[in-house]
């Protein structure tokens, strides 16, 4: 297969404003600073698999303005294909609102725009793509109808399918059983095991082998710095995290799925792919934006042995 991943989804210019701390409804806050950098869903992930040196390739929309000009040059820059990343006559490129408070913590509203249309067309025209991946990695931010379009186009092709559920949407069974993974972190999974009629289990540990019990193939359930739970058929872990000082969590759940999704493909089992894609979101949330964050390889890999020199684990 000549790709490693394919991402269907989002593309956003992200507006942040860094702030002392968040602002109340009715409330007026000063920003420290304000950035203009590329994000979106899917635009971070297909960047990120990029940057490790994943053969990438995005299908997405963005609007016929100068911010999806600046998107897209932005992906190409990385070398992600983007002959299925189209410009929309008719709409605005998205856009997110996000705030970062000192701690490192985002507030973030997104205006979907051009990504609302993206379609289960777009998606039959990119049969020939989607089926020339190794992974193809569906995220939200993008119609719940694209999304199970792509996520059974891969199915047919044979492709392995790993889908970000976030934010949470109710997905047709043979979506869910589809997913090898699902990746959500621990609010989405409690609302994904809450839909499906499902009790939430005690313990973080547990939500992973409960959400395939509802019906995904394979489950990663991250837990920002504390890692991420893993549940294969027959097999649980716990991959521990990496500590970090975070200045700008936004988009390492984006990183942490690109890296899961390049790595399956290379052939890494669930918990080896779970831990390099900590890796890559620790390194992520020490630098500002999302897309700007993101390592190369050989970045990663220097911060790994330095990391090893200085603790025996
Ligand atoms: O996951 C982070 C992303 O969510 C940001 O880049 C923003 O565009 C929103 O889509
Ligand atoms: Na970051």
């Amino acid at each position: 297969r000549e790709l490693d991943v394919v991402v269907v989804g989002s593309l956003n210019v992200d507006l942040t404003a860094g702030v002392r701390r968040h602002p109340q409804p009715g409330e007026t806050v000063q920003a420290t600073a304000l950035t203009t950098s590329a994000g979106g869903k899917g635009a971070n992930q297909a960047v990120a698999a990029a940057r490790l040196g994943a053969r990438t390739a995005l299908v997405g929309r963005v609007g016929a303005d100068a911010h999806g000009e600046d998107l897209l040059a932005a992906l190409r820059a990385d070398g992600v294909e983007t002959a299925h990343a189209l410009r929309d006559e008719s709409a605005a490129t998205g856009t997110a609102l996000i705030t970062v408070a000192a701690t490192g913590e985002n507030s973030i509203v997104v205006a979907a725009a051009a990504n609302a249309r993206l379609s289960p067309r777009d998606i039959a025209s990119a049969r020939s793509l989607i089926a020339s991946a190794r992974v193809v990695s569906v995220v939200l931010e993008v119609p719940v109808e694209t999304v199970c379009a792509a996520a059974r186009a891969a199915r047919e092709a044979g492709a392995r399918l790993s889908l970000n559920l976030s934010p949470v949407v109710d997905l047709p069974g043979d979506v869910l059983a589809a997913a090898d993974p699902l990746i959500v972190n621990e609010h989405e999974a409690r609302e994904v095991l809450r839909i499906h009629g499902s009790q939430v289990p005690e313990g973080e540990v547990a939500y992973a082998e409960a959400l395939r019990q509802v019906g995904a193939r394979s489950a990663v359930v991250t837990l920002g710095a504390r890692g991420a739970v893993v549940a294969e058929p027959g097999h649980t872990e716990h991959v521990p995290g990496i500590p970090a000082d975070a200045v700008d969590t936004t988009g390492a759940g984006d990183a942490f799925a690109a890296t899961v999704a390049w790595r399956i493909g290379r052939g890494d089992s669930l918990p080896e792919a779970a831990r390099w894609a900590t890796r890559v979101g620790a390194r992520s949330v020490q630098h500002p934006g999302a897309q700007p964050s993101y390592p190369e390889l050989d970045q990663l890999t220097g911060t790994t042995e330095r990391r090893h020199a200085g603790s025996p684990s």
